[in-house]
């Protein structure tokens, strides 16, 4: 018994002198940092906080940086955080996890904000039997020798395999096969990734020709040709400008450029691939058009392009160009792109500052098709922020045949708006090609995700159009919106194209 006590005594006392020492040495090291870090930061000269207060001005940095979690999480209201707000990313991840998107008691949003919109609802809805299967838009009937059909109204917008993770694109290829959605390759070119779930592609030509260059880096029409002879790949899109960074071609740094993407876009390993700001070969009307009518000859595909309107006389140029050259000349559609768009890099003074958003600009592109007739002969898709039903019903109701979207794919692919695209530090393995932070993303898993979203997305959609007294989302039109003007009010908008019996039988023919 005593001999017992006496080793618990003794263990006791070792424990504690243990504990003494450890707590002694953990404060010797604390004391040497903070040492260390007051003689760092008073003799740095490039942070004034660190050299006025050393050592405590480096906790400005750490809040600094945590505040933004803090702010999203703690602090940020439903309606307040941006780009995109909590009640709109919520939306995006119920529908991506398909679970009950219902809400409760009644309506956060006010209804008095200046530049929102309303929908309005006819006194007779259609009952279900009423409502058939949606109608096909067809891009390409006349002019292409592959046109190309899709009764899908809300598809994958451009975003690259470079700024975009391998399991990323190959989430997306599945969810949108699942979905019966298309899938736009962005400026990167097409990757084994792009292919593997089996579903429609657009691809993009990018002012690098990214996947279609020869070794002079120009367009090579043996490379179009073997791309356009996949099944998979319906339309090529040429890109003129995106939304957030307007006249500026992209960059992705030697670090990312692995084998795998160096041989998807034709280029070097390791070394920085530069995009430049346009297409080198494209300075004039005639030159776009011609480049429009070559690639579609050698592909035998619809051919559009991708703008964030700006300035718009080049519209009235292009058009009246298009009727004096032949409409074998005309673009089979034009992605119009919001100033608002995002993007994995960009300057700050282009994504804030330039270009027009797309509730203005894409009702002057579809004013100014009808005006030169041509506006059934080229599909309008667009753009920039519609990550729920409201902004993709509201577009269809400006005029668009079709909602492109990048970020709302990304949420349902699990984002949670990090901000770091362009740092390779994406928390979600979305934007990165750290293979440790890819582990997170499982591309099967979140591909029923992405399917989840497109589905209820455009049936959210055709319930906002049966509301409005149509039977299908493409018989909207701008008699079923108002926009809150600036004193809160909402306002009929003007024109009322496109007309509902003429857009709903061309669809028909
Ligand atoms: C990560 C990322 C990469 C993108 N890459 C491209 C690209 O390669 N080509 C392009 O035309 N647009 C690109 N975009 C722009 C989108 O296609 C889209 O036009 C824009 O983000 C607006 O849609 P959203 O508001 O739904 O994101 C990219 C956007 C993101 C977020």
């Amino acid at each position: 018994m005593n001999s017992n006590m006496d080793a618990l005594q003794a263990f006791t006392l070792k424990f504690l002198e243990i504990s003494v020492l450890a707590m002694a040495f953990a404060v010797g090291v604390l004391v040497l940092a903070v040492v260390y870090m007051y003689i760092a930061d008073i003799t740095q000269t490039k942070q004034a906080i660190r050299r006025n207060y050393p050592v405590i001005g480096r906790f400005r940095y750490l809040f600094e940086h945590l505040g933004e979690f803090f702010r999203q999480y703690f602090f940020a209201l439903d309606r307040e955080e941006l780009p995109f707000n909590r009640a709109q990313r919520s939306w995006a991840y119920r529908a991506a996890k398909n679970v009950d998107s219902t809400v409760a008691f009644g309506s956060t949003h006010p209804l008095n904000q200046p530049g929102d919109c309303l929908f309005l609802n006819g006194l007779f809805p259609p009952l279900e039997e009423e409502v058939g299967t949606l109608s096909p838009i067809t891009f390409g009937a006349n002019f292409a020798r592959k046109p190309y059909s899709t009764t899908s109204f809300f598809n994958i917008s451009a975003m690259s395999f470079g700024a975009l993770s391998a399991p990323a694109i190959r989430a997306l290829s599945h969810g949108a096969s699942k979905a019966g959605i298309w899938m736009n390759t962005g400026e990167g070119a097409i990757s084994p990734y792009h292919y593997e779930g089996g579903c429609d592609v657009i691809f993009q030509i990018g002012t690098a020709k990214y996947g279609v260059r020869d070794e002079a880096g120009k367009l090579s029409d043996d490379k179009l040709k073997e791309i356009a002879s996949h099944e998979q790949v319906c339309m090529f899109e040429i890109k003129l400008s995106q939304g957030a960074k307007p006249g500026k071609g992209g960059i992705l740094p030697g670090a990312k450029v692995t084998e795998v993407i160096a041989s998807t876009r034709g280029i070097p390993v390791g070394e920085d691939s530069i995009s430049p700001n346009r297409h080198p070969e494209i300075a004039r009307i005639d030159d776009l058009l011609d480049m429009i009518q070559h690639v579609r000859e050698v592909t035998g595909k619809p051919v559009g392009i991708k703008a964030v309107i700006g300035q718009s006389a080049w519209l009235d140029d292009m058009f009246q160009r298009i009727h004096e050259r032949g409409l074998n000349y005309s673009p089979d559609f034009m992605t119009i792109d919001s100033a608002d768009g995002g993007t994995g890099a960009a300057p700050q003074s282009l994504i804030d500052f330039v270009g027009l958003p797309v509730r203005t600009s894409l009702p002057l592109v579809v004013d100014k098709l009808v005006e030169y007739g041509l506006r059934e002969r080229i599909r309008v898709i667009c753009s920039g922020k519609m990550i729920n039903p409201s902004g993709v019903a509201a577009a269809l109701c400006l005029g668009a045949d079709c909602v492109n979207s990048a970020r709302g794919f990304m949420f349902a692919l699990g984002c949670v708006q990090a901000l770091q695209c362009n740092k390779n530090t994406c928390p979600t393995g979305i934007t990165t090609h750290d293979e440790d932070l890819q582990k997170g993303l499982d591309p099967l898993g979140k591909a029923d995700r992405v399917a989840s979203y497109a589905k209820n997305l455009m049936h959210e959609v055709e319930i906002i159009s049966h509301s409005c007294g149509v039977v299908e989302p493409c018989l909207l039109n701008r008699s079923h919106m108002q926009i809150i003007n600036a004193q809160g009010m909402p306002e009929a908008l003007t024109g009322l194209y496109p007309d509902v019996e003429t857009l709903a039988q061309y669809r028909q023919r």
